[in-house]
């Protein structure tokens, strides 16, 4: 792991700064309703931010690491797992995802709106996620099909198709790849239809 000193952190530094959650971060619809059924085991959130989905998957006995870039997110979910008691679960790891990945290896690789504006390779990115799972582990990805009225991005083109990254079929199954609407409620609790972009992929040996 590097300390990331860039441009995109300060970036996501700064957007944290002003968004952090008042109260404990909530985690995303489609993670509660796609791996509420899951058994925990050893859990990494990629772009983890303030921690929803990481402190929900420790809650129901994962063991999580929680990458992102920015150093502000990560002392919030620190912060927060030790106030919910959930301090031994949670390990965070300061990550340029571009540059650095955690190492593995991972019952589940989750990754939630992993959308920046500065360069990701997300092929190369998913095709690391999915080198991370243990045999029978699993990578959930999900992105945003649209932009919500209180996105951060009010770039239209940050939303493109997503694809699962060319994998051995003898070793992952595409399980899931889907294109879902939502009722989506923003921060100040106003709603919006959305649509959401997912991916579910296992490792089968
Ligand atoms: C749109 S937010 C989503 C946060 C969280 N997964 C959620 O669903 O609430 C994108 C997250 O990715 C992180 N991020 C952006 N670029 C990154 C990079 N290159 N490496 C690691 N994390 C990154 C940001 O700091 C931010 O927390």
């Amino acid at each position: 792991m590097t300390t990331p000193t860039t441009e995109a952190a300060r970036f996501w530094d700064g957007h944290h700064a002003a968004h952090l959650p008042d109260g404990e971060p909530h985690a995303n619809a489609r993670l509660v309703e796609v791996g509420s059924g899951w058994p925990p085991g050893r859990a990494l959130d990629l772009g983890s931010g303030a921690g929803g989905d990481a402190l929900w998957l420790a809650r129901r006995g994962w063991r999580v690491t929680a990458a992102d870039i920015s150093a502000v997110a990560l002392a919030h979910l620190d912060h927060r797992a030790g106030e919910a008691g959930l301090a031994d679960l949670i390990t965070t790891e300061r990550h340029d995802l571009a540059a650095t990945f955690p190492a593995g290896p991972f019952d589940l690789v989750a990754a939630h709106y992993l959308h920046t504006s500065f360069p990701l390779p997300r092929e190369h990115l998913l095709r690391q996620a999915a080198a991370a799972l243990a045999p029978g582990g699993r990578l959930l990805v999900v992105e945003h099909g649209s932009v919500a009225p209180w996105s951060w991005s009010r770039n239209p083109d940050s939303c493109p198709p997503l694809t699962a990254p060319s994998l051995d079929p003898a070793r992952w199954t595409v399980e899931r790849a889907d294109t879902l609407p939502r009722r989506a409620t923003g921060p100040g609790g106003q709603t919006a239809d959305v649509v959401d972009h997912l991916l579910l992929i296992r490792r089968t040996r």
